[in-house]
C-alpha cells in the first residue's frame, strides 16, 4: 500500500509539474491571459502552483506514460478515466489547475476550472490512495504557517488565491465538499479563530449558518465577514481592494451577532406582533449559547435596542433552557 501511495504522490508531482509547464509556455498562453484578467500575478500563479490543461484528449496521459507511468497507474490517481473502448482519457481537458497540497508538501489532488461552456464550472479530483476530500483543506499547507492569529474559510479556490494575493496568507477553502467536522478539527489544530467568508449569495449564506455550527463543535470561535457589493471574496478584492476587505475583516461580526441579524431581517419591526416573534426566536438563540457572559451581553443589547425589559427578555431565555434541558 506504501508503494501505490509513493507512486501516485510521484505521478501527480509530474502532472502538477507539466500542467505548470504547460501554462507558462507558448501553448498556455490563452489560459494565462485568462488568469491575468482576473487580476493574478506571475507571482501568486507560481506561488500556487497552477497550472493549464489544454482541451486534448491525452497530452498528460502521453506524458506520464513518456516517464513511465502505466495508463493503470494513471488512472488510479483519477488522472485519467477509462473510455468505453478500453482505453483512457485525460480527466482534465481545458482548465486551469490547481493543485491541492497537503500539510506535508505532497500533491495529492487537484482542482480543475472550466475555460469553455461544456462540463462543471470546476471539475476535482475524486478520491484516491493519497487523497481524502473531507480529510484536507486548499491551501492549508500555506495557512498553517500564518503569523496571524486567526484564519479565514473562504468557499471556492479563486477566493483563496485572491485573498492571498491581497496580503493575507491565512485563507483555506474546503474543496468542492460541504466543512466536514474533520477539516473543522484540522483547522482547530492551529488556531482559535476562524473567520467564514462564503459567496454572498442564498447558497454561501446558507453554508455559511452549517459551517458555524461545525466550527464552534470543534471548538473555534467563529466570526463571519459577508462581502457586501460583490458575489464572493475574490470579487471584492478586485473591485474593492484588499485594504477594504481588511476592514471587512476587523469589522467581522460574531457569530450571534451575525444569526441576530440574519433573524431580524424575517420580522417588521415596526409591529409588535414582529417584534414579539424576532424577540421569541432570538431568545431561542441565545438559550443555545453555552456562555453566560455572551448570553447577558446580548440580552442587554436586545433590550436596548427594543425598548424592553432585560428581566422579561431574561425570563424568556430561562423558560427556553428549563424547556430544552
Ligand atoms: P463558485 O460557483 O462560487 O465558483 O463555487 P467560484 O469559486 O466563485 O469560481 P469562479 O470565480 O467563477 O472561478 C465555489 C466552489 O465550489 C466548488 C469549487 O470548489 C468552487 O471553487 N465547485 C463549484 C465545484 O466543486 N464544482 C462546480 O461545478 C462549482
Ligand atoms: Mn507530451
Ligand atoms: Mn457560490
Ligand atoms: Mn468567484
Ligand atoms: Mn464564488
Amino acid at each position: 500500500a506504501l508503494k501505490v501511495r509513493a507512486k501516485v504522490l510521484e505521478m501527480n508531482r509530474e502532472a502538477a509539474r507539466f500542467y505548470y509547464h504547460m501554462l507558462t509556455g507558448d501553448q498556455g498562453k490563452g489560459a494565462l491571459a485568462y488568469l491575468h484578467g482576473r487580476g493574478l500575478t506571475d507571482k501568486t500563479i507560481t506561488r500556487f502552483g497552477l497550472g493549464y490543461a489544454r482541451d486534448n484528449w491525452d497530452d498528460l496521459l502521453r506524458h506520464l506514460q513518456q516517464k513511465g507511468f502505466t495508463p493503470e497507474e494513471i488512472i488510479s490517481a483519477n488522472l485519467a478515466s477509462r473510455s468505453q473502448k478500453g482505453g483512457a482519457y485525460d480527466q482534465f481537458r481545458n482548465r486551469i489547475i490547481f493543485p491541492i497540497i497537503d500539510i506535508r508538501g505532497n500533491v495529492v489532488a487537484f482542482g480543475g476550472r472550466n475555460l469553455g461552456e461544456s462540463g462543471p464550472k470546476y471539475l476535482n479530483s475524486s478520491e484516491t490512495p493519497v487523497y481524502n476530500k473531507s480529510r484536507n483543506l486548499y491551501a492549508l499547507n500555506i495557512a498553517k504557517a500564518t503569523k496571524e492569529k486567526r484564519f479565514i474559510l473562504a468557499e471556492g479556490y479563486m477566493d483563496v488565491v485572491a485573498i492571498h494575493q491581497g496580503g493575507f496568507d491565512n485563507a483555506v477553502a474546503s474543496l468542492g465538499t460541504a466543512l466536514t467536522s474533520e477539516q473543522a478539527r484540522m483547522i482547530a489544530s492551529y488556531t482559535g479563530e476562524i473567520v467564514v467568508s462564503y459567496d454572498a449569495d442564498e447558497a454561501g449564506q446558507k453554508a455559511t449558518k452549517r459551517a458555524i455550527g461545525i466550527l464552534e463543535q470543534a471548538g473555534l470561535t467563529v466570526r463571519v465577514l459577508k462581502v457586501e457589493g460583490a458575489k464572493d471574496p475574490d470579487e471584492f478584492i478586485k473591485k474593492y481592494g484588499s485594504a477594504r476587505f481588511r476592514m471587512l475583516l476587523d469589522g467581522s461580526s460574531g457569530a450571534t451577532e451575525y444569526a441576530l441579524s440574519k433573524l431580524k431581517t424575517k420580522y417588521n419591526l415596526e409591529l409588535p406582533d414582529g417584534r414579539v416573534g424576532y424577540l421569541k426566536e432570538a431568545c431561542g438563540l441565545l438559550a443555545s449559547l453555552k456562555s453566560p457572559v455572551e448570553r447577558d451581553v446580548y440580552a442587554g443589547r436586545l433590550s436596548a435596542q427594543l425598548n424592553v425589559q432585560k428581566q422579561a427578555i431574561e425570563e424568556q431565555v430561562k423558560g427556553f433552557i428549563e424547556r430544552d434541558k
